[in-house]
């Protein structure tokens, strides 16, 4: 069978003067001048329950955007009936069909719901035009189409037959239903957890962050509308501990497609664990968790590129990335002339309203988000082994706002280099250049995590070094380029060790865990 040969969605750059800036701005102005009911989507059926999240933007919090209808665990059992019902229907259509719905996403996304959605995830999520359209719309569209490439590539791929003999291979969704429960720092995230086991044929119960439940909310019209049929992604808000029990005490549990907190999948886990008896399957579990990503540089780097990628990769979107870099190893003999740059750098960020297209950072996440990262900062300010370089000022008196900060310490086990704080703050050890290698030991070392790092050097010799001795610590690892940004079918995405299962987001490896293949051989 053919299928469309996926193309990476080139960016819109939303100039000034740009028809594509007037169309999301008009889409803000509209999303920003209403507040819209959110419901559950259970079947074919909108849920207003009358349980209310407010959901306002982090950055305006005057800016009431919608009311979210939130579930229970009733809810939960309800969409996992109808994730149950749809199973059979979906399951057994030609996955052609299927491939069909979500390449009709990818081109209604491409273009009409391109601004609402990038709108959507501005106000409700606090992310710039670029960084939205980076994530909620090219992201998005890449995973919808490179999944039907995949799912081509796994339905094609047969075994050997020898003369008298056929044998098949039938890639079976999971028997029961897939519990997807994305976060709220990537739209494009939040949709694929869903759509991946969903394009392999199985049916999914889906629980968004309830700090972005605009964004899923499009999300769900945007499928629906590209022709999925009803109950094969159901979404239910609410309670995360709540709706989360319910839906690994489900004996047709069948899968977790899961992106978010370390605690939070180590909690699962063990849960599943105690239901293990209960289940008819043993559940696939994929998750992808935290990270404490490192920029390590060594003394041949080129400082321009090195600076630039550190900011970059540090302060984009305030820092909430899995992949953002947080902790960096930079030589003594470079830092002095580095920091001036970092400094110089950092001091041209703008914060404040995202709606404003000259601002380059918005707000953090939520109250929550806001208390951890500035008492972090404060903390380490009063221990006496961390300096602040420049930032450390914060206010959260119209949004959740942090300047980017930049921390200097003498201690390369610091909390500030081990912790995730997914914020945006980096801290910096400069190493003496003679010890360089207990340096690459001490940055394999410190943190638990492994999702991304980068090594910044221009002499080979080094670069081959450090790749071998970080060869456990990052997931996705680059050379001379930040930490971030990860492109579906260019750089499969996912970490080891505290950062997840490492199931590599963007490529086959996801599709094929949310199939349990059937072996047919005949003989002639
Ligand atoms: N995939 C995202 C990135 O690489 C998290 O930044």
């Amino acid at each position: 069978v053919n299928t469309p040969h996926p193309v990476n969605e080139p960016t819109r750059s939303y100039a000034p003067g740009t028809a594509e800036r007037a169309e999301l701005k008009a889409a803000l102005a509209r999303m920003s001048g209403e507040t819209i009911e959110i419901p559950m989507v259970i079947g074919a059926n909108n849920v207003f329950s009358g349980r209310l999240t407010e959901v306002r933007a982090p950055h305006k919090r005057s800016l009431l955007l919608a009311r979210a209808h939130d579930g229970n665990r009733g809810d939960m059992e309800e969409a996992i009936e109808a994730a149950l019902g749809a199973s059979k229907m979906w399951s057994e259509l030609p996955w052609t069909a299927r491939a069909a719905v979500f390449l009709r996403a990818a081109e209604l996304l491409a273009t009409r719901y391109r601004p609402l959605l990038n709108a959507a995830t501005m106000l409700g999520q606090s992310k710039t035009a670029h960084q939205a359209e980076i994530d909620a719309a090219c992201e998005l569209i890449d995973f919808l189409r490179f999944n039907v490439a995949y799912a081509r590539q796994i339905a094609t791929e047969q075994p050997e037959s020898l003369p008298g003999t056929w044998n098949v291979m039938e890639p079976r969704p999971l028997e029961g239903f897939v519990f997807a429960a994305t976060p709220f720092n990537f739209t494009a995230i939040a949709a694929n957890l869903p759509a991946a086991p969903a394009i392999m044929g199985n049916t999914v119960v889906w629980k968004p962050s309830q700090n972005a439940l605009l964004s899923a909310h499009w999300i769900m019209a945007l499928f629906r509308e590209a022709g999925l049929p009803d109950g094969v992604i159901n979404l239910v808000m609410g309670d995360p501990a709540e709706l989360t029990t319910a839906a690994l005490e489900h004996p047709s549990l069948a899968g977790v497609h899961f992106t978010g907190s370390t605690p939070v999948f180590r909690w699962m886990w063990r849960k599943i664990g105690e239901n293990i008896d209960r289940y008819r399957t043993y559940p696939r579990l994929v998750g992808e968790t935290g990270g404490k990503d490192f920029v390590f540089a060594h003394a041949s780097a080129d400082p321009t590129a090195l600076a630039v990628a550190l900011v970059r990769g540090a302060f984009e979107y305030q820092g909430q990335k899995c992949s953002a870099a947080s902790r960096a190893y930079v030589p003594k003999s470079m830092w002095p002339a580095l920091k001036e740059r970092i400094v110089e750098l950092t001091r041209m960020i703008r914060v404040g309203d995202v709606a404003d297209f000259r601002n380059f950072m918005g707000a953090v996440i939520d109250g929550r988000a806001y208390a951890r990262i500035t008492s972090a900062v404060e903390e380490a300010r009063k221990g006496g082994r961390a300096r602040l370089i420049c930032g450390g000022e914060w206010s959260d008196t119209e949004g959740f706002f942090i300047e980017p900060t930049v921390m200097e310490t003498d201690d390369p086990k610091h909390t500030l280099m081990e912790t995730e704080l997914f914020g945006p703050v980096l801290t910096v050890w400069p190493y003496e250049d003679a010890k360089v290698d207990e340096a690459l030991a001490l940055c394999d070392e410190t943190s638990p995590y492994a999702l991304t790092g980068a090594v910044f050097a221009r002499d080979r010799v080094f670069i081959e070094k450090a790749s071998k001795a970080l060869r456990r610590a990052a997931g996705n690892f680059y050379v001379n380029d930040k930490p971030t940004g990860a492109v579906v079918g260019q750089q499969p995405f996912g970490g080891g060790r505290a950062s997840g299962t490492n199931d590599k987001a963007g490529s086959v490896l996801n599709l094929l865990r949310w199939t349990s293949p059937r072996v047919i051989k005949e003989n002639f």
